[in-house]
């Protein structure tokens, strides 16, 4: 019965992101500005879902167009509200309700610039407001610098309202308990608290926060929930604190990697995003970003100095000092250091890729090897098979691009240049050096390049009196004096 009730979803949460975020002096809404290699409305939608509501509500309001479209690409489930002037965050909330019409129940309200707040203190807070028998359910933390917060003036256990700064008297502002802003209303409540709503304060506008008295004043019980990790409540006003939160939360997502078996070598330069996934015995070294939906197998180390975007990572891979993205970089292989993989690039099994390669729609088999100085683009490369140095799969020709492929065990000299579209069998060698524009058979070798020439006694003759010919003249006085390499032409 209990637990039957402690897992009911709500009602509705309703995300306020319907402000200018001026401080931010930014043409990107404030709530579309990335932490964690998620929007802040986005991180503020994912932890909003462990609700399970049945209705998710964002207010949106300044630079809407940008917010609407950046939605409906994350979060087709959300109902969109519009605010249409910036009048408060009591007038958001109408806003968001209007959305709701007769709704009953518990709604949740949240903003869209708390990137920190954990699923799982919003689920504490909707059991305490039920465990409490509240109306309204505030959550409230103790900051080390309160400035700028609704402070929460408490009566009892029970809050009598909150006063904004710019409101407060000398008392007040010495709280330090403030409001986080992320509340539980039951519906009925907030939908009274709404209509009575004045703009009677200092800065004119509609105060979602006056709903705590008005609730209070019609005999309703108001709660508060103080947490300790005040961290989760603190918002993003400008950008010192974007970076600031964004550190804090790379911090956590480490900590839970941690937590999880895998050794981060140096946490102050490692950036994990929050959609990254990482196996136990993962070895992350110095100066690597891990982002979008990357995932990492068991016993593979990454970095120092790697990038790596939406890269599938094998067990036991050594990537170093690479840069990556919509990449596979299978189990056992070797990468790096100084390679850069485009998307469309996938190594099998015990592959190699080192200095200065880069891949792009680039298919390489088991235990191939491209050691160096390469660039693979549109290419197939079989199993076994070795990419001499240098080797340019020259994959366009001006107005189209074409794949070129090399077999099994199939060797290519360095230097070569494969014209796409080319193909060279399994089992097949191609010279040194070569321009390789005709298929090449298996077992076959292909040699594509001018015929050597060499000039007798050019140097004596052209370049008289140099450093050259001197040496040359010793070179063949000694050999003409030994008689051993003078014999011949
Ligand atoms: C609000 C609270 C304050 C609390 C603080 C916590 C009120 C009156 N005050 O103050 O008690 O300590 O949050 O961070 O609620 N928004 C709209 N439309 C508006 C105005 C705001 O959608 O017209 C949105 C903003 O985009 C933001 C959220 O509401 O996501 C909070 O707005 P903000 O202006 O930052 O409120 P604070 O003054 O910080
Ligand atoms: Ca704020």
């Amino acid at each position: 019965m209990v637990d039957q009730d402690a897992q009911r979803s709500v009602a509705a949460v309703v995300i306020m992101a319907a402000g200018a975020g001026t401080r931010m002096k930014s043409a990107v809404p404030k709530v579309l500005h990335r932490i964690a290699g998620r929007s802040m409305v986005g991180l503020a939608i994912d932890t909003a879902d462990a609700l399970s509501p049945e209705h998710l509500v964002v207010v949106v309001g300044h630079q809407r167009d940008q917010v609407t479209a950046h939605l409906a690409e994350i979060a087709p489930h959300v109902t969109i509200a519009v605010q249409e002037q910036p009048l408060g965050t009591g007038d958001a909330v109408r806003s968001g309700m209007a959305a709701l019409p007769g709704i009953t129940g518990e709604v949740v309200v949240t903003s869209g610039d708390v990137p920190l707040l954990a699923p799982e203190t919003l689920v504490e807070l909707v059991a305490a407001h039920r465990a409490d028998g509240n109306a309204v359910t505030v959550l409230t933390s103790v900051v080390p610098d309160p400035t700028g917060y609704g402070r929460v003036v408490r009566d009892g256990d029970e809050v009598a309202r909150i006063v904004e700064q710019r409101d407060a008297s000398d008392a007040e502002l010495a709280l330090t308990e403030i409001n986080s802003g992320i509340y539980v209303f039951d519906a009925a409540t907030l939908a009274e608290g709404l209509e009575a709503l004045e703009p009677k304060n200092a800065q004119g506008e509609l105060y979602l926060t006056d709903v705590v008295a008005h609730a209070r004043a019609a005999g309703r019980r108001v709660g508060a929930r103080l947490i300790v990790d005040h961290l989760q409540t603190e918002g993003v006003n400008d950008r010192v604190q974007l970076a600031e939160r964004a550190a804090e939360l790379n911090r956590r997502i480490l900590v839970h990697w941690m937590t999880e078996g895998v050794t981060v070598l140096d946490p102050a330069t490692t950036w994990v995003h929050a959609g990254v996934d990482l196996a136990e015995d993962v070895t992350l070294l110095p100066n690597t970003s891990l982002e979008g939906a990357t995932s990492v197998a068991r016993g593979a180390t990454i970095g120092p100095d790697t990038t790596l975007i939406d890269v599938e990572v094998g067990e036991n891979a050594r990537v170093l000092r690479t840069q990556a993205e919509l990449a596979v970089i299978g189990p056992d292989t070797t990468v790096g250091p100084f390679t850069y993989l485009r998307p469309g690039t996938d190594l099998s099994a015990k592959a190699h890729v080192g200095a200065f390669v880069e891949m792009k729609k680039a298919v390489i088999g088991e235990g191939a090897k491209v050691p160096h100085l390469t660039y693979c683009g549109d290419a197939v490369v079989g199993a076994g098979s070795n990419i001499g140095a240098g080797t340019i799969f020259a994959n366009y020709d001006g107005i189209s691009k074409s794949t070129s492929t090399v077999g099994e065990h199939s060797f290519v000299g360095s230097d070569s240049v494969l014209v796409a579209p080319v193909h060279i069998a399994d089992g097949a060698y191609v010279a040194a050096g070569s321009t390789i524009t005709v298929d090449v058979g298996p077992g076959d070798l292909a040699v594509s390049r001018g015929q050597q020439r060499n000039i007798k006694g050019w140097v004596s003759r052209k370049r008289p009196g140099t450093r050259t010919a001197e040496a040359a003249a010793a070179a063949l006085h000694e050999t003409q004096g030994t008689g051993e390499m003078g014999s011949g032409e």
